[in-house]
């Protein structure tokens, strides 16, 4: 299955895109993951992403595009991808198609897991993750058994730099911008699907499970 998750900072993709991961085994392309791991890795990736996620703005079309082509080429997607936060512009989106037309392939579903805005911010400030693993918590939504230890792996938890409120209002401002467009592209392609991303974090993925095993069926 080929699938793009969608939905504002905050929304949930990353947390869903683990349970999807490890339900459908395809496998998790996060252009955000992939910068983070640039940037700690100190290539030449990294120094061009950072001084635009440091401030919560859209890092350039060519830079994010380019990576997304590399990756969705590797062998590895033959099975399937979840593409997550990306495409966010709709020039990444019809550079999307073309990628996926080259190598002939076509996107089951574009996910949209749909949150009202007010309450990102909160979800943004709390969030904390795994140094070790990558596995997402909140401080309240969902909280690790043992404070600053990951469930899964015993790693370290950290709040990720731009989780700051100054920053997350500008990624929301941002976002917003983009996002709308973005939806009108693929409802007009008849892929897009909306999933209430307000509910507990387990309904959502029943939702999303029932979706995708729609694709079964
Ligand atoms: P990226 O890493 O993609 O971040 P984002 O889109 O801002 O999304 P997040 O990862 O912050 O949120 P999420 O939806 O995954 O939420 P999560 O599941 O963690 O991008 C970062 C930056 O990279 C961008 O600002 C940009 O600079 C750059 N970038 C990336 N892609 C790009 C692109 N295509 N083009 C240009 N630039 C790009 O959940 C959040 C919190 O809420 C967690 O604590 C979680 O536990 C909690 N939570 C989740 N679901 C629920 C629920 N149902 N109820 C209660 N709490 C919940």
């Amino acid at each position: 299955m080929n699938l793009v998750l969608m939905g504002l900072p905050g929304a949930g993709k990353g947390t869903q895109a683990e349970k999807i991961v490890e339900k459908y085994g395809i496998p998790h392309i996060s252009t955000g993951d992939m910068f983070r791991a640039a940037i700690k890795e100190g290539t030449e990736l990294g120094l061009q992403a950072k001084s635009f996620m440091d401030k919560g703005d859209l890092v350039p079309d060519e830079v994010t595009i380019g990576i997304v082509r590399e990756r969705l080429s590797k062998d590895d997607c033959n099975k399937g991808f979840l593409l997550d936060g990306f495409p966010r512009t709709v020039a990444q989106a019809e550079a999307l198609e073309n990628i996926l037309s080259d190598l002939n392939k076509k996107i089951n579903f574009v996910i949209n897991i749909d949150v009202d805005k007010e309450i990102l911010m909160e979800r943004l400030t709390g969030r904390r993750i795994c140094k070790s693993c990558g596995s997402t918590y909140h401080l309240v939504f969902n909280p690790p058994a043992n404070v600053g230890v990951c469930d899964r792996c015993g790693g370290e938890l950290y709040q990720r730099a731009d989780d700051n409120s100054e920053t997350v209002q500008n990624r929301l401002e941002v976002n917003l911008k983009q996002t709308q467009p973005l939806l009108d592209f693929y409802e007009t392609k008849g892929y897009l699907r909306n999933i209430n991303g307000q509910q507990d974090i387990h309904k959502v993925f029943d939702d999303l499970d029932q979706l995708l095993g729609s694709l079964n069926a």
